[in-house]
């Protein structure tokens, strides 16, 4: 029996369709990558903003027609809008099996009970973690892996939907991250990003009661090997410490990157979306990156248009994009999710054109700002990992800077996988643009 996945979301589903993988390995399916193959169709799926769930039912129409024109074939929906739609999405007849983020290790007894009609599980668990499952990595180099070091959230941001979707927040016990980054190590992987929602707050204590911190984990991944470079998100800006600052210093192999999701420049609105800093606190650990960390690459996401956001507000926003000059960032309109503190309490607002308008205002300036942050790397060296051809010109290579900007070069020696020394000699506002350094 072929299986098919489909992921979508943040990085966390990717990971988690490789323990899926690995879960059905077990069981004796094997992975395709071509759906008209497979006996198993399934999508990995997310609901954190609307567009994102109304494309998965798009592909479940797709899948559908497969199911109608190749009698048996399954198809499944796992991940997060499993957990949220539940049996509204086996009762449109087009979906066998309903799995949430912590109901994988049943997927195999799912299948096999699909002759009793269509299953689901949707459970959320307290403990579960996929600690011993060693998950089968699907990415197409072999240099970069995903370890996921917790599960769920404990935050209540009023917009999102990841703790409904998600469960509680759980921390995965340290021995198996840090064995699982030696196995990845040894099997030729160069980097690995450590995942969780709010790595912050990762804790987790061993038998005889000594806890591990994010900033001892960190240092634990960093010394499995030198040449294994070691990242990480989400970090939340009320949470992320001086001591995983001081950590990341130590260590030339933990790369000098933070993703610090910012979400508003507006402490009515940040205290409105629950989160737990203000602009001042915000701003405060950006000047304490940059001190501890000079040259650290620094990104964020931004949320335009959140109930009640005024011109004022939005206009904090843009200041604080100007102020803080991020390398890039991920900026999304407010989409209302369904059961969140938001969806319950405050009106969605904001007109759908102004909440565009203001999306391209901070699209517009947030590119003008890496164009600078990238122009600010020319005549640099950086020290680059290989992650094979670049996707414009195979006759290049490309690899992240420590700083995750993207480097392109000419190159007819290196490999996938290999450490290159390049100079910065021109660059878009996404791609730094090298030649090899002598
Ligand atoms: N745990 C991470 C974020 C996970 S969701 C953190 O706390 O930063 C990824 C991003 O999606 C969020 O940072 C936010 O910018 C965006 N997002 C979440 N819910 C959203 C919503 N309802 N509408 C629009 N964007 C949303
Ligand atoms: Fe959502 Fe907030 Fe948790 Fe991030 S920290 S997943 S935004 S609730
Ligand atoms: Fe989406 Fe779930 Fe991740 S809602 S962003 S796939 S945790």
């Amino acid at each position: 029996m072929k299986v098919y996945i489909e992921t979508y979301g943040c990085q966390m589903n990717v990971n988690d369709t490789e323990v899926v993988f690995s879960i059905l390995a077990k069981a004796g399916y094997t992975r395709t990558e071509s759906m008209d193959e497979a006996d198993v169709i399934m999508a990995n799926t997310c609901s954190v903003r609307d567009n994102a769930e109304q494309r998965i039912w798009g592909r479940v129409e797709v899948f559908n027609q497969q199911r109608k024109s190749r009698p048996g074939v399954v198809v499944g929906i796992l991940g997060c809008m499993a957990e949220r739609l539940k049996d509204s999405l086996t009762s449109t007849g087009k979906v066998d099996i309903v799995a949430g983020p912590d109901s994988y290790r049943r997927l195999p007894e799912m299948l096999a009970d699909l002759g009793e009609g269509p299953q689901m599980d949707v459970r959320l668990s307290r403990d579960e973690t996929y600690d011993d499952i060693v998950p089968l990595r699907t990415d197409k180099n072999g240099v970069s892996a995903f370890i996921s070091i917790m599960r769920g959230c404990n935050n209540v941001c009023s917009y999102c939907v990841v703790p409904y979707t998600r469960g509680v927040e759980r921390s995965r016990d340290a021995h198996t991250i840090v064995r699982e980054a030696c196995d990845v190590f040894e099997r030729g992987y160069r980097e690995v990003t450590l995942l969780g929602q709010n790595v912050d707050s990762y804790r987790w204590t061993d038998a005889d009661g000594r806890t591990v911190d994010f900033a001892s984990l960190l240092e634990m991944v960093a010394c499995v090997n030198p040449e294994l470079r070691v990242r990480f998100a989400t970090s939340n800006p009320q949470d992320i410490s001086d001591e995983v600052l001081l950590t990341m210093a130590r260590h030339d192999n933990i790369c000098k990157h933070i993703h610090l999701p910012v979400q508003s420049g507006s402490d009515r609105m940040l205290e409105k979306m629950r989160r737990r800093y203000t602009r001042e606190w915000y701003l405060e650990r950006v000047a304490k990156i940059r001190e501890i960390l000079p040259g650290c690459g620094l990104t964020t996401d931004v949320i335009a248009g959140f109930c009640s956001e005024t011109e004022e507000d939005h206009v904090l926003t843009l200041s604080l994009f100007e102020e803080v000059g991020f390398d890039s960032a991920f900026m999304f309109a407010y989409s209302e999710r369904p059961g969140t503190l938001a969806a319950r309490k405050y009106p969605d607002d904001v007109p759908p054109e102004v909440k565009t308008r203001r999306l391209e205002e901070i699209i517009a300036l947030q590119g003008r700002k890496s164009l600078e942050r990238y122009r600010e790397d020319i005549g640099k060296r950086f020290r680059v990992l290989v992650e094979g051809p670049s996707k414009r010109d195979a006759s290049d290579l490309c690899g992240r800077a420590s700083n995750y900007k993207m480097c392109i070069w000419k190159d007819p020696v290196h490999r996938a996988g290999d450490y290159v020394t390049v100079e910065v000699t021109g660059c878009t506002q996404a791609t730094l643009l090298c030649k090899l350094a002598e």
